[in-house]
């Protein structure tokens, strides 16, 4: 029963408007008292002609009794409907433990083809903590878009092209050192490359090094390519551990290389939309109009640079996936990037470029240290997480030394703490790094969210799954009740993350869960339970809460434990 739907029906019909607007007004209370759904009709009063307060009267005299619901009112100026508690529970739990790891899910996106493209790591750089902010976020949007039905497609936009590839083959032709490379491919080319800037401080001459070696591999030169492919070969097989480590997966790795030999079509119909226009020997796209500095396409030796390749992708992703939305998961300091290549698009007269989303987040900090990629004082993504696992290994030798899989459970425990931390907020604040916040069993944390996962787990292994004869009419405790009230909730929520491009409204909603679910937990005791089929009813509560902690952990990438 969809008591949104119902209630839209029933006021449209009424009203003599249009279903989905009425739809889009019904609201959920925030306490239970003012209904479980309630209807202000400050926006009707307009057309009406009335106050607010007597339109909500006069609806709920004319409306009658609905189906579902055991209770109308008006209050003020709004219509609070009260469900049929006992049907609602019933109905609620059932379709929890019935569809199971589908609960939530929706066709809404049948059809439609939606990009996200998130990590887009360099190659032959280590990761750091910026990374993992994209990786994850990326990876939850498009767990979110496969779970609305979309065919969602995920892209790993490599940075394998450009300039910096000519200082890196210059500085490992001089300074580099092959059983390193092989032994720690990803320290080893950083390692050259850090000192190449460091040399290139002293020496500028090293620049036009580094730029004269991109050129020999632009124009396919063996030695450059071979050193190239090694380069990348390499990166991908280390940052391949790393996506299992995080279980995060790609359905494409094109990158900038993939786009060199399509940049042409680009230049050229850009040239004959005559919207190129030289500039101090460069070819740029002026964007005076829509107050941007110009896009440029080519610069003055001839080098095509990352915008290019940008516009490459884009176009050639259209004709490939034809998509319906193009999300890049990209840091806040490239917005202006996005908004040049969009706006060029846009410029060429398409205006599927409005399908093109930066979806862009803040910066991470740690309170005591600095980042910096090229001085090679950064925080190590790897380190970070294998610190997280560590850490938590030692809370569970503490809490629960005798677990038998311990190992596997800090894993999933100590990365999804991590995880945890930068999906609990909207995408745009900054994060500050706090390992005692971060690994807490208490607070709105992930391994808080992940112990009460595991404790209802264990109420089950103690307590049996209960037999198949339920009432949930006794599950009518405010703490029963206002569990329930969330399990109903999970589809919303996602819809809404999704409309938002805001995981954090998942993972907020795990922490209401599992809080209500401890409250639930504290206030009834289930096996004092005075009757059997009370005592089976929740233990079905449990298991529907369980299943819906799951689901929505699995969609911001965390996994759960059964004992922590
Ligand atoms: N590789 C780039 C970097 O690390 C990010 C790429 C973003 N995606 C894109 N399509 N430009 O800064």
């Amino acid at each position: 029963m969809n008591y949104r739907n119902i209630i839209a029906g029933k006021l449209a019909a009424y009203l003599n408007l249009d279903e989905d607007m009425i739809n889009k007004l019904v609201e959920v209370p925030p306490k239970s008292d003012m209904g479980d759904f309630a209807f202000p009709c400050f926006q009707l009063s307009k057309t009406i002609k009335k106050s607010p307060n007597l339109i909500a009267i006069d609806i709920k005299e004319n409306l009658g009794c609905i189906d579902g619901f055991e209770k109308i009112e008006a209050l003020g100026p709004y219509i609070n409907f009260f469900v049929s508690k006992g049907e609602f529970v019933k109905e609620v739990i059932n379709k929890v433990l019935e569809e199971k790891d589908d609960y939530g899910h929706s066709n809404d996106g049948a059809g439609k083809n939606v990009i996200v493209e998130y990590c887009s790591a360099n190659i032959a750089k280590p990761f750091h903590v910026g990374h993992l902010f994209t990786t994850m976020l990326g990876n939850s949007l498009y767990k979110i878009f496969k779970f609305q039905g979309y065919n969602a497609i995920g892209i790993n936009h490599l940075g394998d092209w450009g300039t910096q590839f000519g200082k890196l083959i210059y500085a490992y032709i001089h300074w580099g050192d092959e059983e390193a490379l092989e032994k720690e491919p990803i320290k080893e080319m950083f390692r050259v490359y850090v000192k190449f800037h460091e040399e290139a401080e002293k020496n500028p001459c090293l620049d036009d090094e580094g730029r004269r070696h991109f050129k020999l591999l632009e124009d396919g030169n063996p030695i450059e390519m071979e050193l190239w492919s090694k380069f990348k070969e390499l990166s991908l097989k280390e940052f391949d551990r790393l996506f299992k480590l995080l279980n995060v997966s790609f359905d494409s790795f094109d990158g900038e290389s993939f786009y060199t030999d399509k940049m042409d079509t680009v230049i050229r119909e850009l040239e004959d939309k005559e919207l190129l226009t030289e500039s101090n020997g460069a070819k740029v796209v002026f964007l005076d109009e829509e107050n941007m500095p110009p896009c440029i396409i080519k610069k003055a030796d001839g080098a095509t640079i990352y915008a290019t390749r940008d516009l490459a992708a884009v176009f050639y992703r259209k004709k490939t996936y034809d998509f319906y939305k193009n999300i890049y998961v990209v840091a806040k300091d490239q917005t202006l990037h996005f908004k040049q290549v969009f706006t060029t698009v846009k410029k060429m007269g398409y205006d599927w470029a409005d399908d093109c989303i930066h979806v862009s987040f803040g910066l991470v900090r740690f309170p005591d240290k600095k980042l910096s990629t090229r001085k090679g004082n950064v925080v190590f993504l790897e380190d970070l997480l294998y610190e997280a696992i560590s850490k938590t290994e030692e809370i569970i030798n503490d809490k629960n030394p005798n677990l038998e899989n311990k190992k596997e459970v800090a894993k999933k425990v100590g990365i999804g703490a991590v995880v945890f931390t930068y999906l609990k907020n909207s995408r745009e604040r900054d994060i500050v790094f706090d390992w005692n916040e971060m690994l807490s069993f208490e607070g709105e944390t992930g391994p808080y969210v992940q112990y009460t996962y595991a404790r209802g787990k264990s109420i089950l292994r103690k307590l049996g799954e209960g037999t198949d004869e339920v009432n949930y009419s006794k599950l009518l405790s405010n703490e029963e009740f206002e569990l329930v009230k969330q399990l109903s909730k999970f589809n919303e929520v996602v819809k809404q993350a999704l409309d938002k491009l805001q995981p954090s409204i998942i993972t907020r909603y795990v922490i209401d869960i599992s809080k209500a679910f401890n409250k639930f937990y504290t206030a009834i005791n289930i096996s004092n339970s005075h009757d059997e089929i009370s005592r089976s009813s929740r233990l079905n509560l449990v298991k529907a809460s369980l299943q819906v902690i799951k689901n929505g952990l699995s969609l911001i990438g965390l996994e759960t434990v059964d004992e922590m």
